[in-house]
């Protein structure tokens, strides 16, 4: 089943982002570089659009250092567009993310024109731990949730960049099925929104495809890409020993435990997507949604002419059935 979470909260931060946007120079957005395309956006991108954007590839020690050069190729080649790899370890990130800034927008800086940055991403992506090191001290964490923190917060890095922090963020609908599942592994998506064994397989299918090794050599498992999702699910289980009554295995657990290593990175360094595999899914979800959207309008229309049957008086002088219907029974005749 799809994965979809937009609660509430999110709807502010999305006006709270448009509000803003007309004043801002520079838009950071923060990637969860095993993901980087399924972290990005979409709703942001059109929010944003026309502003230069700096993508921030973040924990990127736990991603696949080949893939994360891939992925910096991919947005470096987009106009108005330039993208960094970064993560928790980097003791001063703020250098590299001015002049990337900087070289973004050279007509910004000094104290009448301020560059005013605004710093965005999806939930858990780190950007609490990054605002942190840039502010040197430990700052209330930006909650995800409406009412615990400000939508937004301005942050001075230096006398002449504002960076505006808002809290992690979605979009309402995922088109991307495998989207869902990677963000949903990554943390952004909130508990209740996924189940963890679908998603646990999804993970182990991909990591079986992709870096078997890393799989054999966390799980003692034999021949990882020979087996089933569901083959390689169970072997976790038993070798964790998340067992039930009589020897069977908790499923649920086996799969807490395949996204717990994930995210701690305990499975290695991995990257579920690469550009050209995330295009393909990008190309698939677009067309699924608009067939989608037709029979969402064809049935919209059906619903519509019903009501309007139903809700118009007969005409003067009519007999009976009100004119639309004498229409549609003409159409049907007619087809
Ligand atoms: P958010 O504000 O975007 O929601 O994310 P936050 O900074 O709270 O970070 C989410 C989790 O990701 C935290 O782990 C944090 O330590 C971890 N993290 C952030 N940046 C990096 C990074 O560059 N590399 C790695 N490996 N991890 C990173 P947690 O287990 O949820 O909390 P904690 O106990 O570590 O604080």
């Amino acid at each position: 089943m799809a994965i979809q979470w937009f609660p509430g909260h999110m709807h502010l931060t999305r006006k709270a982002i448009g509000e803003r946007i007309k004043e801002i120079d520079v838009v950071i957005e923060l990637l969860d570089a095993r993901l980087p395309g399924s972290s990005a956006n979409p709703m942001l991108a059109e929010i944003t659009k026309g502003k230069p954007a700096l993508k921030v590839l973040n924990k990127q020690d736990l991603a696949d250092p080949a893939r994360t050069a891939a992925w910096l190729a991919h947005f470096n080649a987009q106009p108005g567009v330039r993208a960094l790899p970064l993560d928790a370890s980097m003791s001063t990130p703020s250098r590299a993310l001015v002049a990337a800034c900087q070289a973004l927008a050279p007509n910004r800086g000094g104290m009448t024109k301020p560059m005013r940055v605004l710093i965005c991403g999806i939930p858990n992506v780190g950007k609490s731990t990054l605002i942190n090191t840039l502010k040197g001290k430990r700052a209330a964490k930006t909650g995800d949730e409406a009412g615990v923190t400000k939508i937004e917060q301005r942050i001075t890095i230096a006398d002449d960049f504002y960076l505006y922090d808002t809290p992690g963020i979605l979009w309402p609908r995922i088109i991307v099925a495998k989207s869902g599942y990677n963000l949903a592994a990554s943390g952004a998506v909130g508990r209740n929104a996924f189940e963890d064994e679908e998603v646990a397989l999804e993970l182990l299918d991909y990591m079986r495809q992709h870096y078997a090794p890393a799989l054999e050599a966390r799980y003692k498992i034999q021949d990882a890409a020979a087996l089933s999702d569901e083959q390689l699910l169970e072997g976790v289980g038993r070798k964790r020993g998340a067992l039930l009554g009589g020897g069977r295995v908790n499923l649920n657990h086996a799969a807490e435990i395949v996204i717990h290593d994930f995210r701690s990175g305990a499975l290695g360094r991995v990257t579920l997507e690469t550009p050209e595999e995330f295009a393909q899914w990008l190309e698939v979800g677009e067309k699924l949604d608009a067939e989608r959207q037709i029979k969402k309008d064809a049935i919209d229309l059906a619903r519509n002419i019903r009501l309007k049957k139903v809700a118009r008086p007969p005409k003067h002088g009519s007999r009976g059935a009100p004119e639309d219907a004498q229409d549609g029974a003409q159409d049907e005749a007619s087809d």
